[in-house]
């Protein structure tokens, strides 16, 4: 089968503009789906090339969805590709666009690629992505760049509100309710990988993780002195305090 770096490099058909290593990336997380009857949304048509390559790569079966701010993209539309118009950073397009799309397999934003667009976008739309789907974020070098808004270790930068998407997810193990509550992200997310310039998001329902052991102890574990593990006195005041506790829940078996 031809890879998607293949089609691209193939490619004679409307401007598609994509760096090179992103086809490594795109193939090890879209491979899955080609020929399959997916939903996809790409924010970002520019000319429309990467709308051809995606349907080459993805195959007659897979609705493509897709959102740009420049009216003229309105013309790439066909039987199998829809197209919005508006801007991915407002809200009232955003819950406008929500309402007419199915859920999706695949988002990418390959759109605007400022901070508050990039932001904006995955508050409104991580919601529309099915279990078990990906949100991809292309481009986030612009997180260092100030013409984007960005900056180095910019608190308002999209790579700051993403390694702030890595604490939300590990809140089951934080045992601090007040700074790191069990949120949506805690509970849909079983995944963030940052590569360079795209950060992914894998949505998976998920419970409070827990883990246990099987077969016949064989050793005396190693203790380690530096490890200021709870007491199990100290584990059953958090337990009656109300944060989840995946230790307590080890023991308890
Ligand atoms: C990088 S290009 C997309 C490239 C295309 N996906 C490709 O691979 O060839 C970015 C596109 O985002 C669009 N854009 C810029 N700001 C936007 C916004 N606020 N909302 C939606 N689209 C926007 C631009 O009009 C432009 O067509």
């Amino acid at each position: 089968m031809t890879t998607l770096q293949e089609l691209f490099e193939t490619h004679e058909g409307r401007l598609v503009h994509k760096w090179n290593h992103y086809f490594e990336v795109y193939e090890k997380l879209f491979s899955r789906y080609r020929g399959k009857p997916i939903n996809i949304l790409e924010i970002g048509i520019s000319h429309g090339g990467s709308l051809q390559i995606w349907r080459k790569y993805f195959g007659e079966n897979a609705n493509i969805f897709a959102v740009d701010i420049n009216p003229e993209c309105k013309k790439f539309e066909d039987e199998k590709t829809k197209i919005f118009i508006g801007s991915q950073e407002d809200e009232a397009f955003l819950t406008q666009l929500k309402s007419q799309l199915p859920v999706l397999d695949i988002l990418i934003d390959d759109g605007g690629h400022t901070m508050n667009q990039q932001i904006v976008s995955f508050n409104h739309l991580f919601s529309t992505v099915k279990d078990g789907g990906v949100y991809l974020v292309e481009d986030t070098h612009t997180s260092y760049w100030n013409e984007y808004h960005g900056g180095y270790k910019k608190k308002s930068s999209f790579i700051e509100f993403a390694k702030d998407m890595v604490d939300q997810m590990h809140a089951w193990h934080i045992d601090n309710e007040k700074i790191a509550p069990i949120n949506f992200i805690t509970e849909n997310v079983m995944g963030i990988s940052f590569y360079d310039s795209i950060v992914v998001f894998e949505k998976k329902l998920r419970k409070e993780p827990f883990h246990s052991m099987r077969g016949t102890s064989s050793i005396t574990p190693y203790s380690d002195p530096t490890l200021k593990k709870d007491s199990i006195l100290q584990q059953v005041k958090k337990k009656l305090s109300g944060k989840k506790n995946s230790y307590f829940r080890q023991l308890k078996k």
